[in-house]
């Protein structure tokens, strides 16, 4: 489906310094990264930018949520570490600061095809509020000329690092916000049938949109996870709720049966599109995986279009993916956005994604 915003390559950022948007929020533990997949997504934009000849890169993000004032563990120093890694020939740097003269000096201290993380956006509470000035600042600190969004997960916010400095610079998508708008929006508005709508996790609250908007839209919908060990119901015959469970020593529902991942199995290889959003068990606990592996594994066998929404689904497939017996799964797309492939998938306009200009 065609992407309906500008993107990198309809844009001129040769001698520019580019500020970079991305979503490094990433799982941490004692100071380490523990899963990189967002921070890889990233990299086909960093490294399309440089090989443009862009002057400088200057990357922003949030990690965790800590309200607004400044929480150790919550500093991107280690991610910038995990990046350098990355873009192993790259000179990475990161800046404690992400407005100021310290931000100006490291700006003009990184050498030019160089790239400078800055600290965590949300140390500050003008983030979260779309202030104006905070973006001002930002910009006038890192001397930008063009803004890129490529931090996908987080464009269904409204936050200075996602609207306000889109208003103020040329803003345009990189490639990982075009790939996952592309496929979500296609799976939404255009799919090929049969299309089916696989749902699980814990909160049928957060799910609910979901079966309401892909109801005339999809073939088969099936619904496992805790949400269907809790009873779940739905009249309509597009909705098969799972109908057996594997159950722990206290007779708790904490993974789908036998017949249910049979029946599931079964609409995998009929259907042409296949959106998957929230685990089928307790995947934490690997006596309770089962029910997603075996999804995950039919998915993964499908020639149709095959989309991982996000969250503890993306996590679970990413994990799954890492193991050399699974590793020749295929997928459309992995989603790195839990909040926002669930809005998108649910038709809701996403303020980072609007705000950016049109093709
Ligand atoms: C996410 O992990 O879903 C994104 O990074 C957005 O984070 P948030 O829900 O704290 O805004």
């Amino acid at each position: 489906m065609k992407f309906r915003k500008k993107t990198i390559r309809d844009i001129d950022v040769v001698g520019k310094n580019v500020l970079v948007r991305v979503d490094y929020n990433v799982p941490m533990k004692d100071g380490e990264v523990v899963e990189d997949m967002r921070i890889s997504a990233s990299l086909p934009t960093l490294n399309y930018l440089l090989a443009q000849g862009c002057r400088k890169l200057i990357l922003i993000s949030h990690l965790g949520r800590p309200k607004g004032g400044v929480v150790n563990e919550y500093s991107l120093a280690p991610v910038a570490q995990r990046l350098a890694k990355l873009l192993a020939n790259k000179d990475v740097r990161f800046c404690s600061e992400t407005t100021g003269e310290v931000v100006r000096e490291a700006v003009a201290d990184t050498p030019n095809g160089g790239v400078l993380m800055l600290e965590n956006l949300r140390f500050s509470p003008e983030e979260e509020a779309n202030s104006e000035q905070y973006a001002d600042e930002i910009i006038a600190a890192t001397g930008a000329e063009v803004f890129v969004q490529d931090g996908f997960a987080v464009i269904h916010r409204a936050h200075a690092s996602t609207d306000a400095i889109a208003r103020k610079l040329p803003a345009v998508a990189g490639f990982l916000v075009e790939d996952e708008v592309s496929k979500l929006e296609e799976a939404t508005n255009d799919p090929e049938h049969p299309v089916l709508v696989m749902i699980g996790g814990a909160k049928v609250e957060d799910k609910q949109p979901l079966i309401e908007k892909f109801l005339p839209i999809a073939d088969m919908i099936a619904v496992g996870g805790k949400i269907a060990a809790d009873g779940y119901a739905n009249e309509n015959p597009k909705v098969y709720v799972a109908e057996d469970f594997s159950l722990d020593e206290n007779g708790t529902k904490l993974d789908i049966g036998p017949r249910s991942i049979a029946r599931m199995d079964d609409m995998i290889r009929k259907a042409k599109t296949i959106i998957w959003n929230g685990v089928m068990g307790l995947v934490e606990d690997s006596r309770f995986a089962y029910g997603s592996q075996m999804v995950a594994t039919a998915m993964g066998h499908s020639t149709g279009l095959t989309i991982v929404g996000g969250g503890d689904t993306a996590g679970f497939v990413e994990g799954l993916l890492r193991d050399p017996n699974h590793s020749s799964l295929k997928f459309s797309l992995v989603s790195t956005g839990g909040g926002a492939s669930l809005e998108l998938l649910c038709g809701k306009k996403l303020p980072g994604l609007e705000v950016l200009l049109d093709a």
